[in-house]
């Protein structure tokens, strides 16, 4: 399996935050020390490792940052060839840590959903396509998230666990990790 040391992140008691909304046990789990700066890591280096035993000779994804940049690290280790798609207003940081890695990167003038069209023409090509939910193992990878939350809890399970979805993989991950 590909790693970058990616997961156990912090779980920081956030005192002064929680005396603010009036609930003392409030955590913040510091997800940005993942490898590529964000829980996308979890994610896309299980995807990449799982698609490296089947065999695929390159991987793509549409993105509007994390999850390309997580992609083409992951890539970058197996050595696989990696093709991005992002809509053509993304921050530059995300396009320049993509090339630098070694992707791919085109410019789409238009959503993220155009985006994912153009990856799903390429995978008629044989690139192994790594679109939010369109394979299973980058919401295996997520599951870490929730296993970590109860460990670093001393076994606990948090009553409410607030986090930001997109695609949906993490809450999905979490969830299935959890139970
Ligand atoms: C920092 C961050 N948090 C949360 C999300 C939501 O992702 P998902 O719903 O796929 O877990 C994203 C994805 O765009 C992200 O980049």
């Amino acid at each position: 399996m590909l790693s970058l040391g990616e997961g156990w992140t912090p779980l920081h008691h956030a005192l002064r935050l929680g005396r603010r909304i009036g609930c003392q046990n409030t955590y913040l789990k510091d997800e940005s020390l993942n490898p590529t700066g964000s829980f996308k890591a979890r994610g896309l280096c299980i995807a990449v490792s799982r698609a490296c035993e089947l065999g695929a000779t390159a991987v793509a994804i549409p993105s509007a940052g994390n999850a390309a940049g997580a992609m083409a690290a992951y890539a970058a280790v197996a050595a696989l060839p990696a093709h991005i798609f992002m809509p053509i207003d993304v921050p530059q940081p995300f396009v320049a840590e993509c090339r630098v890695l070694g992707a791919k990167v085109t410019l789409v003038d238009g959503l993220i959903t155009d985006c994912a069209a153009k990856v799903r023409e390429g995978a008629v090509e044989g690139w192994f396509d790594m679109s939010t939910l369109r394979e299973p193992y980058r919401v295996e990878g997520k599951k870490t998230m929730g296993y970590e939350l109860v460990e670093q809890l001393d076994w606990r399970l948090p009553d409410v666990i607030i986090y930001p979805t997109g695609g949906g993989t993490g809450l999905i991950g979490m969830w299935k990790g959890l139970r």
